[in-house]
């Protein structure tokens, strides 16, 4: 881990913030799965599905580049902070996965990027300045329920999209990898139910509005 002064991380939020927003953010390199096959034979009505559900997918990236830059700002422990920047390299490629495939399904992201980027970047910093138990305990639960909820995608998806569904596959390992870590930390604990249930009220709302703003 290289130590950056704090002005420089501040600096280097605001720049993930501007490309995670509008573009350019830069991943681990591996190929959009969704590439591997041309959407074809989709109707007009199953391209619109799809693109609400990557549009929400894709703000769920958003929120996650946020929640990890969050996270790192005042991390002290090193090891963290290396899976951190790890994890958020592939969120960088889930982000940029969704919105290549919003684009080929005719649609657009949510105009509301720029709050869920806002608000995930508080909870980032709450969850990482609550200690490090608290810290890896947020990331297991987020992650496991992203993964829920990616489970769900893949059953209201249209079977024929088999381009959109091989990238929600593909997302669904590395949540699992990252909650994965999370839970076999030394420190982890599990967040309490309270908790939990406010992370899927929040969650909720982000999905209501992203699938349709
Ligand atoms: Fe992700
Ligand atoms: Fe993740």
């Amino acid at each position: 881990m290289i130590k950056i002064s704090n002005s420089d991380s501040i600096i280097c939020v605001f720049d993930n913030f501007l490309k995670t927003v509008f573009g350019n953010l830069s991943g681990t390199g591996r190929k959009n799965p969704g590439d591997q096959i041309e959407i074809t034979d989709l109707t007009n009505e199953e391209k619109k599905t799809s693109a609400n559900l990557m549009r929400v997918n894709h703000a769920g990236e958003v929120a996650a580049q946020a929640l990890y830059q969050g996270q790192i700002l005042f991390e002290r422990n090193s090891d963290m902070v290396d899976y951190f920047s790890k994890a958020a390299e592939e969120e960088a490629d889930h982000l940029n996965w969704t919105s290549s495939q919003i684009t080929k399904l005719g649609s657009r992201q949510s105009y509301l990027n720029f709050l869920w980027y806002g608000g995930a970047f508080f909870l980032g910093v709450s969850a990482s300045l609550s200690g490090e138990k608290k810290s890896l305990g947020f990331l297991a639960e987020t992650e496991r329920q992203v993964e829920k909820h990616l489970l769900g995608h893949l059953k209201v998806l249209p079977g024929n999209d088999k381009s959109s569904r091989l990238i929600v596959k593909a997302m669904l390992e590395d949540e699992a990898g990252h909650a994965h870590w999370a839970e076999n930390s030394k420190s982890y604990v599990k967040l309490p139910k309270l908790l939990q249930n406010f992370m899927q009220q929040g969650a909720k709302v982000m999905i209501f509005f992203s699938h349709k703003i």
